[in-house]
């Protein structure tokens, strides 16, 4: 490897599809020691030998730091893809992360869906529900963009449905909710910055396919 070689840095969005993201480079031979320290406060990580950099993120900063090209690969859920609408090319689906974008509430709630009426949504994904409403089934809808927990939204009479991530479905039973409708499937996904894409196109295409190559 030259010694001029620049670095590549990747955003992981924080949690769960960040460890997995970790593991699946591993697989490809693809580490960072200095990210396994549980307790360190550092928040940017180096691989020397590969020139690769790694930071931790804020899901919906992802596509923010990848789109001004303060990183030049991102991994992060397709629900923040298109909630965040950043410019970026999203190049591979990594499988992992699987659920579904829907629209969920009581059984009760079903008829409201079918006649075009006003109703209240509340969501932490108030773009990808307007579009959904606006663009999709042409229903004029009240949205109230909620931070998390927003199951809570039907319960507490705040919505009369919501839009949300169902993984197991077992928040939505364990509180009397339903999935009413399906929006679209989503998992993680990488993406990267379209200049880097060009500039580095060499060093990301070779991991775009031995990532292919393994998924
Ligand atoms: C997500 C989502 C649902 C839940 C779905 O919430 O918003 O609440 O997971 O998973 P399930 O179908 O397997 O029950 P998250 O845990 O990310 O926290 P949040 O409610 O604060 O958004």
């Amino acid at each position: 490897m030259s010694k001029d070689m620049r670095y590549i840095t990747f955003a992981l969005a924080k949690g769960r599809l960040a460890k997995k993201t970790l593991d699946l480079l591993a697989k490809i031979g693809i580490t960072c020691e200095e990210m396994k320290d549980k307790e360190t406060r550092k928040l940017i990580f180096v691989n020397e030998e590969l020139k690769l950099k790694f930071f931790l993120a804020k899901a919906p900063d992802v596509p923010t730091y990848v789109e001004y090209g303060a990183a030049d690969i991102g991994v992060v859920g397709k629900d923040t893809l298109l909630e965040e609408g950043r410019r970026a090319y999203e190049v591979l689906d990594l499988g992992f992360g699987k659920c579904r974008m829907c629209v969920c509430g009581p059984e009760s709630a079903a008829e409201l869906l079918k006649h075009h009426e006003m109703i209240r949504v509340a969501s932490k994904y108030p773009r990808i529900a307007k579009d959904y409403f606006y663009n999709k089934k042409h229903q004029t809808v009240d949205i109230i963009k909620l931070n998390g927990s927003v199951e809570l939204g039907p319960i507490v009479g705040l919505s009369d449905v919501i839009v949300d991530i169902v993984e197991t479905g077992s928040t939505l039973k364990e509180n009397g909710l339903k999935v009413l409708e399906e929006i679209c499937p989503l998992s993680a996904r990488m993406i990267v910055n379209q200049v880097s894409m060009k500039m580095e196109a060499d060093r990301i295409k070779e991991l775009i396919y031995r990532l292919r190559e393994y998924l």
